[in-house]
């Protein structure tokens, strides 16, 4: 009988991810013979990781921090999704080739799809931060058919990069923008560590903002971060971040294990029962 099929999450550190909480959960519900585990990765040992995925010791992986741009360049084959965000979140063998791949698209669009109705009408998104996040962010919008993305951040210059990389529907501004951009926005991104436990809060001034405009955040630690709340008290639907982390896991769960996780209220109290757990 083969061997049950192993992945894991590979990152320096790990301690912190909830991947294995997400996946060990699914593999449980679908009663499938296989693992999930958090392993330490150094930046030195990550090639000697890729050797073993494709000599079959794993099914495949994620990939995060500091090894997204890494796996970038060490595989075979990548997505759509990976060329475009420059960085490979989720590894996998089809036929001996090692393809990366980017699901954190994918996982900003899904959760948006399950609780920001309307989401996907807008035309003008206001994109706060210029990190690796809001690649990912940057990408899904325009997927999703956004025909204006303004990006705001602290670092002009990183805000830069990326509108010279996603083109001409996208715009980079300075943060004393923000307030004169929020005017004109249908939906507000957080990308930003802004919010995040043990980090200043994101304060903006929301007393022009459009009435039917939405507002997500990638940060779910806490769920409701300063800047929600303050979008919820303007009025504008919100959408709290927690969703991505647990969309973009589907499709590397598919990839390895073959079948497509759901991602319900079950999986999302798990993870939440662990935050809390953690945080309080
Ligand atoms: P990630 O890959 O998670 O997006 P990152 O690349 O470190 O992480 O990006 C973090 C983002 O949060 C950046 O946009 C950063 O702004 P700078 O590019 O100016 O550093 C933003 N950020 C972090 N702390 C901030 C702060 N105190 N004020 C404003 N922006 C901040």
């Amino acid at each position: 009988m083969a061997d049950a099929p192993r992945a894991f999450v590979a990152g320096h550190p790990i301690g912190h991810s909830r991947s294995p909480l997400i996946h060990g959960a699914w593999l449980m519900r679908y009663g499938i013979d296989g693992s999930y585990s958090a392993i330490d990765v150094p930046p030195e040992e990550f090639r000697a990781l890729t050797v073993a995925l494709r000599a079959g010791e794993w099914i495949g992986g994620n990939v995060t921090i500091p090894h997204k741009e890494t796996a970038f360049n060490l595989v075979d084959r990548r997505d759509a999704a990976a060329e475009a965000i420059g960085a490979v979140n989720t590894l996998w063998l089809e036929n001996g080739v090692l393809v990366g791949g980017n699901t954190d698209a994918f996982g900003f669009a899904a959760n948006l799809d399950q609780r920001l109705q309307g989401w996907r009408d807008g035309q003008t998104a206001l994109v706060l931060g210029a990190g690796g996040a809001s690649r990912a962010v940057i990408h899904a919008l325009l997927e999703a058919g956004y025909s204006r993305i303004d990006i705001v951040n602290r670092t002009v210059e990183r805000a830069d990069q990326l509108a010279t990389r996603f083109g001409q529907k996208t715009a980079a501004y300075g943060w004393d923008a923000a307030g004169t951009l929020l005017k004109s926005a249908d939906l507000i991104v957080n990308t930003t560590s802004l919010g995040m436990h043990g980090q200043p809060p994101l304060v903006l001034d929301m007393a022009d903002v459009r009435p039917d405009a939405m507002a997500t955040d990638i940060v779910y630690v806490p769920l409701e971060t300063p800047f929600l709340k303050l979008a919820a008290e303007a009025g504008l639907r919100t959408a709290d971040g927690l969703g991505m982390l647990l969309h973009q896991a589907a499709p590397g769960f598919s990839h390895w294990f073959g079948t497509w996780p759901d991602v319900d209220d079950t999986l999302r109290d798990l993870v939440i029962a662990d935050l809390n757990k953690v945080h309080s």
